[in-house]
């Protein structure tokens, strides 16, 4: 999974991203180039016109029939795994919005999350990564400068121990 929260885990406010950092957008841009992506409905339409050739963009939705030119519409992430695996797709990159990261983190194994240096009031939450389930790894610190208006600092976490839902082709496990 791959996202952008404030410290207090805000990740959009009135329904747009609340922050320009063109850092993040080259590192988010540089990790989603020719990768498989999962995206709430939402999301995807806000991101109309991103995609670029080789990236499939996997569309979860209630929606019978909707239309993803680009990739194909989902009903759930155990099916947007499974056609991954059909295609012999090893990874597939969980890219919000909020519903969706709630969604998929029972079956994530890494998040890569920018975390921007500031608190704000936003209505869609990044969920909890608690610190029993994941660990924190290589992080790196970027300070404000003229481009940038905040200060970020993107961190990769781990699961401490495997997903409770199967990975990439493998049924989920009933809870
Ligand atoms: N800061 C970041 O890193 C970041 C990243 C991505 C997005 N965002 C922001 O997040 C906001 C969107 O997030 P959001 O939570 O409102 O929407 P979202 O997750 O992008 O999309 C929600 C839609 O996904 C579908 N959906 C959700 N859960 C489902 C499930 N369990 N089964 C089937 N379909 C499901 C539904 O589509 P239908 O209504 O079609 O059924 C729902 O309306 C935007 O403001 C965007 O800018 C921020």
């Amino acid at each position: 999974m791959m996202a952008a929260a404030s410290r207090n885990r805000v990740l959009a406010v009135g329904g747009r991203i609340p922050w320009h950092l063109p850092r993040d957008v080259a590192h988010f841009r540089a990790r989603a180039a020719g990768r498989w992506l999962l995206l709430g409905r939402g999301t995807y339409e806000q991101m109309e016109g991103w995609f670029r050739p080789g990236q499939v963009p996997l569309v979860l939705t209630r929606q019978k029939g909707y239309k993803v030119p680009e990739g194909h519409a989902v009903g759930s992430v155990e099916e947007a795994l499974a056609r991954a695996a059909a295609a012999r797709v090893s990874e597939v990159l969980v890219c919000g919005g909020g519903q969706v990261y709630e969604a998929a983190l029972p079956m994530a194994d890494e998040v890569i999350l920018t975390t921007v240096d500031c608190e704000i009031a936003g209505e869609v939450l990044f969920p909890e990564l608690g610190e029993e389930e994941w660990q924190r790894g290589e992080t790196t610190v970027f300070p404000a400068d003229a481009a940038h208006a905040w200060g970020m600092s993107i961190a990769t976490y781990c699961r401490k121990a495997p997903p409770v839902a199967g990975k990439l082709g493998e049924p989920g496990k009933e809870s």
